[in-house]
């Protein structure tokens, strides 16, 4: 039952989310993926060390079509639905997180979109 309720909450966001265009604000993101991801990911020009085969957000946003879709649900996609927590979401298990947990709003999964959408390549 909570599983099933949790999909069903991570549904209605996305759907929100990605009604229209990312509606994430690009410095707030930058700001946000600086603090949250670059532990694992090399995110633009903000750090130049990541973990092993870790993507790139300019890797993922220049070669994947569905990129948008994938940051604004990263959350439920491996390895993160582990240690990443969003307010108001319940979280996707019940296993407590092997790292501090990364606790971020939906507002700034939308704001890091928003940013790794500017990393695209023209
Ligand atoms: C503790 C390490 C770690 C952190 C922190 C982390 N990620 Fe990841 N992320 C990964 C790994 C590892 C993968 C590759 C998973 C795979 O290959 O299946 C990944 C993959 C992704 C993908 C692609 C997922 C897919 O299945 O298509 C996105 C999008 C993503 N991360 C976004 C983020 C964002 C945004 C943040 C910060 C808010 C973040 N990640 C923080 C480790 C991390």
């Amino acid at each position: 039952m909570r599983r099933w309720l949790s999909t069903a909450f991570v549904l209605a966001a996305w759907t929100a989310a990605t009604n229209g265009a990312v509606a994430g604000d690009v410095t707030a993101g930058r700001e946000a993926a600086r603090q949250h991801c670059t532990r694992c990911h090399i995110v633009g020009d903000l750090n130049t060390m990541s973990i092993g085969s870790t993507p790139s957000f300019q890797y993922m946003v220049n070669n994947l079509d569905d990129h948008e879709a994938r940051f604004l649900t990263f959350y439920t996609l491996r390895p993160h639905p582990a240690f990443v927590r969003i307010e108001g979401i319940p979280p996707l298990n019940d296993i407590p997180s092997p790292i501090a947990p990364i606790e971020m709003t939906l507002q700034q999964v939308e704001d890091v979109a928003a940013f790794a959408a500017t990393l695209r390549e023209q």
